[in-house]
């Protein structure tokens, strides 16, 4: 839409600096205040002439009138009709753009029919997933992983060079507990065998001793000085906690088809942290506070930022200021950005404040997004009390069910245990990302299958029918559009408007920094293509340039559907 609103634009501009030579109105500023109607009947686009009224002194209704009276004796070419309703002018798409404009491009560009160069030359780097290492995903890990990937993917599609970061809480007293625990009760074949689970085991297993045998807690904050100090056996023990739990993580990334670019953890900022201390201290932040280092923010009604222990040992905050310098050292980034629940935005307005008030001047270029709570079947998750519920058994319950489906629907059918990951996996994200990130969010499983609602496997479905009709054309698949165009039907009329909405709601997403409007894209997309086939026939479609279009919008729900939920870091089988 945003060529056919380009070109109203400029005619507007034009019509009102001939009747209004004072109006004083930028072809931007008209651009900005173009509307969709909530409703077909009123037009595609739509003019209000409100704002004008204020400025020019007359009624908006009058306004409207005389800007008609010129534009509609020369409407631009896009533009089948125009109309006045109240204060509004209301603009019609031709037919003739959707399909020599619209439809012609996609044909040509395919699934990069949205993919635009905004931001060549410039990086994003993304800090997220970033677990606590020998501690398995739980469901609130779904959020940042699957934001953060997204919005990687989508500022890719703007043409930023990207750097995924999976910045792993791999440094800290825990791996001191770990250490004792292990020497006490691990076994190395269980936990070769056994995994994540095995650490989980051994560690909670130390808390409970550590009730009765304070002491405890003495040997492991000694191991871990140990290792602060590179002890070599230590090191060795440490390596191989964050391998078996990488071992486990990897599992899942794989389920969702995310790799990163870096797997630097906060223990690879250690060595740096001293610098950024000299730094604070020479701009005089630093203060000593019951022993601690930290920076009073009460200047901006914050609590203090801690940055070092008290004896002397860095932590979470510390790590953090380091990782950003050496990010922005070594990426020069345009935006870095941090996906976390929202449980930590005071973390990073103390960080964000800090780094600002040791004079970097990347400091505006740092951005937190904050994404809510998730509760399954109405019950908070109790983490402290360890009653979580694991990412991977949420995975395997929808597998098992879409299995189930598959089994009674498609007996026969090849790739079931490929096809049933993808629809189980896709359909827990699919749920996820529907609502805005911030918003708490109640998962129930059988919504999130329902094959029939606003769904993943729902989009998945529509994807694969789009697969399996230009399979079942064969070699008229590729038919290329008909020279000449012809009179569309409202319901193709409707799935050629919703393919020109996709460059811009994936701009959106973008900006909000919010997958979400790409997810309900997609049952726009959907729902559009859905009424289009129920109508339209495409196969048995006698005019031959018609069944040529209808092709090219079978192609074109293909190539943009399959991408929009590649954003969203759902798979897409050709066959289900
Ligand atoms: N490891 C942290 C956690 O699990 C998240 C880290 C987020 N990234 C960062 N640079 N602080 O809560």
């Amino acid at each position: 839409m945003t060529e056919f609103k380009h070109s109203i634009a400029a005619s507007l501009k034009e019509s009102i600096s001939s009747i209004y030579p004072s109006a004083d109105i930028s072809e931007k500023e008209i651009f900005e205040m173009l509307e969709y109607p909530p409703d077909d009947n009123m037009g595609d686009v739509a003019f209000p002439c409100f704002k004008l009224s204020r400025t020019l002194r007359s009624a908006p209704a009058k306004i409207a009138e005389n800007i008609f009276a010129v534009i509609s004796a020369a409407l631009p070419e896009c533009a089948e009709t125009a109309q006045i309703v109240g204060g509004y002018i209301n603009f019609f798409i031709s037919d003739t753009f959707l399909q020599k404009n619209v439809l012609a491009k996609l044909a040509s560009t395919g699934a990069d029919f949205g993919r635009t160069e905004a931001g060549k030359g410039k990086t994003v780097v993304l800090d997220y997933s970033s677990p606590n290492v020998a501690k398995p995903f739980h469901i609130g890990h779904l959020g940042t992983t699957v934001i953060g990937h997204s919005l990687k993917l989508l500022h890719e599609y703007q043409g930023y060079s990207c750097v995924g970061m999976n910045h792993l809480g791999d440094w800290g007293t825990q791996f001191g507990k770990l250490i004792v625990a292990y020497r006490k009760w691990g076994c190395r074949e269980d936990i070769e065998k056994g995994g994540i689970d095995k650490l989980v085991e051994i560690y909670v297993k130390f808390h409970e001793e550590a009730e009765k045998d304070p002491s405890l807690e003495d040997e492991a904050r000694a191991e871990f000085t140990k290792l602060e100090h590179h002890d070599e056996e230590n090191l060795a023990l440490w390596r191989w906690f964050i391998d078996i739990s990488l071992a486990e993580y990897k599992k899942t990334y794989d389920q969702l088809g995310i790799t990163f670019d870096s797997y630097n953890g906060e223990s690879f900022y250690v060595d740096k942290v001293p610098e950024q201390i000299q730094v604070l201290k020479d701009k005089n932040l630093l203060k000593i506070d019951d022993g601690a280092s930290i920076v009073d923010l009460s200047e901006y009604n914050m609590p203090p930022c801690l940055i070092l222990k008290r004896d002397g040992s860095t932590i979470y905050h510390s790590r953090d200021i380091a990782a950003a310098v050496y990010r922005h050292r070594t990426y020069n980034f345009e935006k870095c950005i941090y996906v976390t629940s929202a449980g930590q935005s005071l973390h990073f307005a103390q960080l964000f404040k800090v780094i600002e008030l040791m004079g970097y001047d990347f400091a505006d270029k740092l951005y937190h997004v904050p994404y809510g709570t998730v509760s399954i079947n109405g019950s908070k998750l109790a983490t402290r009390t360890g009653n979580v519920i694991l990412l991977r058994d949420l995975f395997e319950t929808a597998i098992e069910k879409v299995r189930a489906i598959m089994e009674e629907k498609n007996p026969n059918m090849q790739n079931k245990d490929e096809a049933a990951e993808a629809v189980g996996v896709g359909a827990i994200v699919f749920y996820y990302l529907s609502s805005n990130r911030i918003r708490d969010i109640n998962f129930v499983m059988e919504d999130a299958l329902d094959f029939n609602g606003n769904t993943g496997p729902y989009a998945q479905y529509t994807y694969a029918r789009t697969c399996s009709i230009l399979a079942k054309l064969s070699c008229d698949a590729d038919a290329a559009l008909p020279e000449n165009t012809a009179k569309l039907d409202k319901a193709e009329r409707d799935l050629i408007k919703t393919f020109s909405l996709f460059p811009e709601k994936t701009q959106e997403a973008v900006i909000g920094m919010e997958p979400s409007i790409v997810t309900r894209y997609i049952l726009d997309l959907c729902g559009a293509f859905n009424r289009f086939y129920q109508s339209c026939p495409i196969a048995a479609c006698e005019d031959a340039d018609k069944k040529k279009i209808r092709i090219a919008l079978t192609r074109g729900t293909r190539d943009i559907l399959g991408k929009a939920l590649e954003l969203i870091c759902i798979k897409h089988p050709e066959k289900i």
